[in-house]
């Protein structure tokens, strides 16, 4: 049994990764500030022997955990793009800029003291728009210091800076995970991410909004399959200092995504196009190979199974 720091475990890749981690005996430690979280995703541990929770903003200091920790996962931070959504990056600046730079400065302090293996939640986003297909980890990228999207770009590359300068300098088993675009049940219907705002507007019969034509592509990852590869990632020895990419290789247009839910809900939605995003990439695909290779880890969820599990958890809360 490890005793593990999760932060950002109130959130939706976060209470995945708890679920397994409790699943496999671990005591887990979840730190969130329910800035973009929600506390119905930590109902169903709150009563488990194995799980605690402490509330609280990881860019403050942060409060002392008695005993040793062997694991910390660093997640905590804004993800959704969404222009309009009030718990996004982009509405939260500040609060996204720190949690990934001061935070994280933190939390490495923490593996430090502890002599704990940390893992750095990362991006796909640090690459950028890209100008390679798909995404090598080695490729470095194409991304705007100063765009309107570099309020979370450049925080998580500066946080991956910091992760690997502990890894290098201070010998911490430090590593990064580049996270693609995930989906599933449990996002905060408020957050609007593409498949989100899809399901709950097609269950409605509301129009589904799509930015620009929908000609760019998106690959979802499942949220189970994410949590999986992450914590597989943690399992693994030997790779202090390493960066490996989390994501699904199946591309589709953002079009395809909204035929797809229509079709699963049987929903009598119409499509319509609103304005074109600024910085919004026209594709994005991860290169899984170095996740083959090294940890053995592959997505084992269907595009159609994720989506149906996903349209029934919105199903029963809309009830
Ligand atoms: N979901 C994706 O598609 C995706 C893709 C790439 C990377 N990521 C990264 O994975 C991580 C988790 O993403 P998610 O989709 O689960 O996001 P989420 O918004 O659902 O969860 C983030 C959690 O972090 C918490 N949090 C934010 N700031 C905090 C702070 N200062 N102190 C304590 N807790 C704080 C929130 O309350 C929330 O529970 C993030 O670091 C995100 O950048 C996610």
């Amino acid at each position: 049994m490890k005793r593990i720091v999760v932060t950002g475990g109130a959130g939706l890749i976060g209470s995945a990764l708890i679920t397994q981690l409790l699943e496999k005996d671990h005591n887990v430690i979840c730190i969130d500030n329910f800035l973009t979280g929600s506390r119905e995703a930590l109902t169903p541990f709150m009563t488990h022997a194995n799980f605690s929770l402490i509330e609280h903003d990881v860019t403050m200091p942060l409060p002392k955990i008695d005993g040793h920790i062997d694991w910390i996962f660093h997640l905590a931070s804004p993800a959704s793009p969404n222009h309009n959504s009030p718990i996004s990056y982009h509405s939260l600046p500040m609060e996204t800029m720190m949690v990934n730079t001061k935070g994280t400065h933190q939390l490495l302090d923490l593996a430090l003291q502890h002599n704990a293996r940390f893992i750095f939640a990362s991006t796909s986003e640090v690459y950028g728009d890209p100008l390679e297909h798909p995404q090598k980890e080695s490729y470095n990228g194409n991304v705007s210091t100063t765009g309107p999207r570099s309020i979370y770009d450049e925080a998580k590359r500066f946080g991956e800076t910091l992760t690997a300068y502990y890894a290098r300098d201070k010998h911490l088993d430090g590593r990064i995970v580049r996270i693609f675009n995930t989906y599933g049940p449990g996002m905060r219907k408020d957050d609007q991410r593409m498949l989100v705002n899809f399901v709950t507007q097609a269950l409605e019969n509301k129009d589904i909004t799509i930015y620009g034509d929908g000609t760019q592509t998106r690959s979802l990852g499942y949220v189970k399959d994410t949590a999986r590869g992450i914590i597989m990632y943690m399992e693994k020895d030997n790779l202090a200092g390493e960066i490996i990419n989390i994501g699904s290789q199946v591309e589709h247009t953002v079009l395809e995504y909204a035929h797809m839910v229509i079709k699963l809900t049987g929903s009598k939605s119409n499509i319509v196009h609103l304005h074109d995003v600024t910085d919004d990439p026209q594709r994005r695909q991860p290169d899984i190979s170095k996740a083959k290779l090294l940890l053995n880890w592959q997505p084992t969820t269907s595009l159609e199974q994720g989506m149906k599990e996903m349209i029934a958890y919105y199903q029963n809360t809309q009830k």
